[in-house]
């Protein structure tokens, strides 16, 4: 008589699934779509269509982490308390919404479009150094990772002009790698830390703005809002700080992973130097493609619930999987193949719903402008030196800090 299949143990017990996690996600996507992880006490949710509804509807999953049932509060008083309890995440859905029309106006497609002179300008400055270098360059250090901040700097207008651009980046990057569930203590608290110096810078911007206006976000949203009002003063402070460390870090690895993409796939480059009105399609390809991996985001059932049979309890935090629905057969055909011709519909790593990513239209721009400048400085005989690669451990993930090219001699 043959044995009914053993389920195979999860693949988040196996250290050797961040090299590699397709093959497994495929699997659990077929045979087990919300799988049960034990070392991290999360289910794994790999269908797309899972993935958009759970995005998408507030009456069975929250981004507020306070809802989770292993949630610590943070210390009553202190300022990640007060994240916790008033950040976009966590505002009622009607009050979020108003919160967020603030800022989305400065953000839409026209407005975007109209600081791509801004952007390409900050682009420029990174790349005229790379033009005509030659031996091995980090062009994450030298080109992927400053850009974003700087970007995000010029429009938001903090900090101003001549501050200190360095530590502001650092103070963005520190926030939000702090974010994340399953980051140790240490890199926690540093965010905290970060955070808090990030919003007095601000702060005292909104102050200043509040006499003397000027031409940026700040400015805008200071004009918007009734200023003696104290609590609106803070929104603008968590609405402005929350841009900041959310447009920061996620594009400058964004840009890291765009080129990585690339230099695995070298006829895609030799295709976008012929021709490159396929930039936008293939930004969006590289998105899909791309940003995947093992990981995902969070959210946590506000009630109990069942889905795919599988008895999900209030309180708890399912992981909605990037490359569950990047990769995902019924809705991209071969979806294991990277192709910067293909439409890749349907993409779920900016969210979807209420808390779609608000920057969304700004990084496919800077991601496309920062491409069509490589493609510029970039000599053909450019090659991704792997051997040089270095990587950060963190709990879930194994990721790249560096992006080391050999320009050729
Ligand atoms: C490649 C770059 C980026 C990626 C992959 C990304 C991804 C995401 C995702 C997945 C969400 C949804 C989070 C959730 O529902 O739990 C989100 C939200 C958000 N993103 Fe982005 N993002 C990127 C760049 C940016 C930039 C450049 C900005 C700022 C200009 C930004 C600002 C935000 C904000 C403020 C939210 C929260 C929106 C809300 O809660 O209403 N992001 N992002």
């Amino acid at each position: 008589m043959s044995q009914p299949a053993e389920t195979p143990p999860s693949p988040f017990l196996d250290p050797a699934f961040p090299d590699d996690p397709y093959p497994a996600i495929d699997r659990l996507r077929s045979q087990e779509p919300v799988h049960w992880v034990p070392n991290f006490g999360f289910w794994f949710v790999t269908r797309h269509d899972d993935v958009k509804r759970l995005y998408n509807d507030p009456e069975y999953a929250t981004p507020d982490r306070r809802v989770w049932e292993n949630y610590v509060a943070p210390e009553e008083g202190s300022f990640m308390r007060w994240v916790s309890d008033n950040g976009l995440f966590s505002l009622p859905p009607a009050e979020h919404a108003r919160v967020r029309k603030l800022v989305s106006a400065s953000l839409t497609p026209r407005a975007v479009a109209r600081m791509e002179d801004q952007v390409r300008e900050v682009i420029d400055r990174f790349a005229q150094p790379l033009h005509g270098r030659r031996g091995v360059v980090d062009l994450h250090s030298e080109f992927t990772d400053p850009i974003p901040n700087t970007v995000i700097s010029r429009i938001t207008g903090v900090p101003p002009a001549g501050d200190d651009e360095d530590r502001f980046r650092q103070l963005a990057q520190d926030t939000i790698r702090g974010f994340f569930q399953f980051v140790d203590p240490s890199l926690q608290k540093k965010g905290e830390d970060a955070f808090v110096e990030l919003s007095s810078w601000v702060r005292e911007m909104a102050k200043e703005r509040r006499d003397s206006p000027r031409e940026d976000m700040i400015s805008d949203l200071v004009q918007a809002t009734n200023l003696d009002d104290q609590l609106q003063t803070e929104e603008i402070v968590m609405l402005v700080s929350g841009l900041i460390s959310a447009g920061s870090e996620t594009t400058s690895i964004g840009g890291l992973i765009a080129l990585r993409t690339l230099f695995d796939h070298p006829d895609a480059i030799t295709r976008l130097r012929a021709d490159r009105s396929l930039l936008p399609n293939a930004i969006n390809e590289i998105l899909r493609f791309g940003f995947g991996g093992p990981g995902g985001l969070p959210r946590y059932a506000v009630r109990d619930f069942e889905l795919r049979g599988t008895q999900i309890r209030k309180g708890q935090m399912l992981m909605l999987s990037f490359g569950g629905a990047s990769r995902d057969p019924a809705i991209y055909e071969d979806p294991h193949v990277f192709d910067i011709e293909r439409d890749p519909r349907e993409l779920l790593v900016f969210g979807n719903g209420p808390h779609y990513c608000l920057g969304a239209n700004l990084a496919r721009q800077e991601l496309r402008c920062m491409l069509d400048a490589v493609l510029d400085f970039l000599p053909e005989a450019a090659r991704y030196r792997e051997d040089l690669q270095e990587v950060e451990e963190t709990a879930m993930f194994r990721r790249p800090v560096n992006l080391p090219v050999d320009f050729g001699d």
